[in-house]
């Protein structure tokens, strides 16, 4: 059977690694994108953002000219194969709502290329939108454009993404589930098909649903996700109130609990990035909407957003007045292996402390030019972890890098002014960086 040929709108994290994930398994892909900078690069094979593993799919599918990516020509796009995932960002407004403009204006321009089209295409949304969306804008939009008839001319799916930064190419190629959302059955069965020829016989399981409950299906489960995180750090909070009791002990013998599970119970200084903190406020947002309060969704925000500013507390409780003293911060990504700073949780820490007169110098491994557009000259950056922690009379772990893990007490001792530490991340063995040099971490009880 033919391969059909596959349009992808947006190049975030989401709409590359989908482009680069179908070109890699020999389908040809066009990707289109307003963005003329970032099209320039992925055209070279350098992909816009870091992501582990990106860059050698990225330049093999252009070398090989199983991807291209286009400015502006979403028409050629569509028109050019035979079935598009929109990818577009969905930003939030002011009030935790989420913006639909991409998603309008880029269906509009998928509803202009049916209307030249003969043959059957379907669309799919892969951008993250609340229940309804698909339906009720996406629907009569593509409808009204291309003067066609859903599920008759064209097929229409809402098609989450499950996909995490990082571990963007694993999660596409192990994915837990595939869940469809579909208008009709011929639409659903189009991308049926479509995965299970893209996964053969590891294909995951396919959940097959409405439109508004795979819309649904996206938001519950980054929420939950959320929620463990937030509980976790709730039971850190409480666990730094107890002598002796450790979070990270609690957390693993609760996850041996299979009702349970170990994973997203690592306490630290919350979530970050352009998923959870967005989605989170969308859902609350969507709810109130609809006449429901979610106040269990309300305390895992305002667990969130205090944990970051703990670390602050403990710095003043280690130094006192923080004015004119030096903190090394390790780590300025969202999480590990990413450039990613949205919504980093180090964001408020840097703040906070630069308003209480702190000097701080950061190291990441990767998101140094990030943190720069953002600190401009407010902070110092360090070209390595070790020239971070020259003189400092504290350090704080921010992210969970693999290269944080490995320093050892010594790294600390050796090249602090005085040895501080504070574990936001929970990555060292308490037992010995205590003997070592004064140390706090998340969820440990002092
Ligand atoms: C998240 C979801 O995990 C993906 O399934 C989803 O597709 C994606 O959002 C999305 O909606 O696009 P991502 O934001 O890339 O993925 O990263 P995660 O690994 O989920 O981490 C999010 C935040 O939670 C990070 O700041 C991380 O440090 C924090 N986290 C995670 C914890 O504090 N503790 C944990 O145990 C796990």
């Amino acid at each position: 059977m033919k391969k059909p040929n596959i349009s992808v709108l947006g190049i975030g994290y989401v709409g590359l690694c989908t482009a680069v994930g179908f070109a890699s398994k020999g389908y040809n892909v066009i990707a289109s994108t307003h963005d003329a900078e970032k099209a320039a690069k992925i055209n070279k094979g350098i992909p816009p953002f870091y992501e582990p593993n990106l860059q050698k799919l990225l330049e093999e599918t252009i070398q090989n000219g199983r991807l291209t990516c286009l400015i502006n020509q979403t028409e050629k796009a569509v028109l050019e194969t035979d079935l598009t995932f929109n990818a577009v960002g969905t930003p939030s407004r002011p009030d935790g709502s989420i913006d639909l403009q991409f998603i309008e204006t880029s269906t509009r321009d998928i509803g202009q290329a049916l209307s030249q089209k003969n043959t059957y295409h379907v669309v799919a949304i892969k951008s993250t939108v609340v229940p309804g969306t698909t339906q009720d804008i996406v629907k009569p939009i593509l409808e009204k454009e291309s003067e066609k008839k859903c599920g008759s001319d064209f097929g229409l799916c809402m098609n989450p993404e499950f996909l995490r930064q990082g571990s963007a190419f694993e999660d596409t190629l192990h994915a837990d589930r595939i869940v469809i959302g579909e208008y009709d059955k011929k639409s659903g069965d189009t991308l049926e098909n479509l995965y299970k020829n893209f996964y053969g016989k590891n294909t995951p399981p396919i959940i097959r649903t409405t439109l508004s409950a795979a819309e649904l299906i996206k938001y519950a489960s980054n929420s939950l996700l959320a929620t463990k995180i937030s509980f976790i750090n709730t039971i850190a909070n409480v666990c730094e109130k107890i002598p002796g009791a450790d979070v990270k002990i609690v957390a693993t013998a609760m996850g041996l609990d299979k009702r349970i599970g170990p994973l997203f119970l690592n306490a630290g200084l919350g979530y970050g990035g352009s998923c959870f903190p967005k989605d989170v406020k969308a859902l609350i947002a969507y709810s109130k909407n609809l006449g429901y309060r979610l106040e269990l969704l309300e305390a895992v925000e305002s667990v969130n957003k205090a944990q970051p500013l703990k670390v602050v507390q403990f710095c003043k409780e280690l130094l006192g007045s923080l004015k004119g003293k030096r903190i090394a911060i390790l780590g300025l990504a969202f999480k590990a292996d990413t450039d990613d700073m949205r919504e980093a949780r180090v964001i408020p820490i840097i703040n906070q402390l630069i308003k209480e007169g702190a000097n701080v110098t950061a190291y990441d491994p990767v998101a140094i030019p990030t943190a720069k557009a953002i600190f401009k000259n407010k902070i110092h950056y360090a070209a390595s972890a070790i020239e971070c922690l020259k003189n400092a009379d504290c350090c704080i772990i921010v992210t969970e890098w693999d290269e944080f893990k490995k320093l050892k007490p010594e790294d600390f001792t050796r090249n602090m002014k005085h040895p501080n530490l504070i574990d936001g991340r929970r990555i060292y063995n308490p037992e010995e960086f205590t003997q070592k040099m004064k140390f706090k971490a998340i969820g440990l009880g002092h």
